[in-house]
């Protein structure tokens, strides 16, 4: 299976002429594209094989100032959305069952789902598995596997790797992204998910994951918004 690579702009780019470079560098065959909503309608036409995901999604398809639906993102010709990620559950107390209503939206509306799953540094080693394992089924409660499996990716994304320069080992993102998978299977009757790893990827470290062929993909934050590494990026990609 392609190797998906996920490139989360965060809040870091607002300006048109810098959005469309980035655009133009990022846009390759399996690369998502996650700029601020606001830059959706400028890099759509700028780009030819990559797709665009947000990097929010609201709970329902309510009214709600300042939020944006699935169904939304879908006629706006969005993807992919991410949900879950941990810089959201942290700073804006996104809790599990919050994280369910979102995933439950996007399987309504057909959008792809990239849902962050990872444990914090405060964590005990031989409780990380299970910390995951419990993120993963309140997250994922009262989906059927029909859908859910065409539709739903998985980022591992320790929350302590995040922004910090500090990537967990690509043998032990090996070994989570196996357990993920057989609880994905074992608990949802997923056959055949895709698990990603996220944080503090670059330039010199993604060949180091990317070569596992259990890991499907890498989600790049600080990287992706940074002309020469991401060059490097999708140059160690296409070589890969
Ligand atoms: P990072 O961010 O690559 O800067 O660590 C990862 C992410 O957005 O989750």
């Amino acid at each position: 299976m392609a190797k998906l690579i996920v490139l989360n702009w965060k809040n870091k780019v607002y300006k048109t002429e810098e959005a469309l470079k980035l655009a133009k560098i990022s846009d390759f065959k399996n690369s998502v594209i996650c700029p601020p909503f606001f830059l959706f309608n400028q890099i759509k036409p700028a780009i030819k094989k990559s797709e665009l995901g947000s990097q929010n999604v609201f709970l329902s398809e309510q009214i709600c100032t300042g939020e944006i639906t699935a169904d939304t993102l879908r006629n706006l010709g969005v993807k992919y959305a991410i949900v879950g990620h941990s810089e959201r559950r942290c700073f804006l107390k996104e809790n599990d069952r919050l994280i369910n209503k979102k995933v439950l939206a996007c399987v309504k509306s057909g959008l792809k789902l990239i849902l962050c799953v990872g444990e914090p540094k405060k964590t005990k080693q031989n409780s990380v598995l299970n910390f995951i394992k419990n993120q993963l089924i309140s997250n994922l409660k009262g989906i059927g596997p029909g859908l859910i499996s065409k539709l739903l990716i998985v980022a591992y994304e320790p929350v302590w790797a995040i922004g910090a320069g500090n990537y967990c080992q690509p043998k032990n993102v090996l070994e989570i992204i196996k357990f993920i998978k057989q609880t994905l299977n074992s608990k949802f009757h997923i056959l055949n998910s895709r698990v990603i790893y996220g944080g503090s990827i670059d330039s010199k470290n993604i060949a180091d994951f990317l070569r596992y062929k259990e890991i499907d993909g890498v989600l790049i934050g600080g990287a992706s918004v940074d002309f020469k590494e991401l060059g490097k990026i999708v140059q160690k990609y296409e070589n890969f």
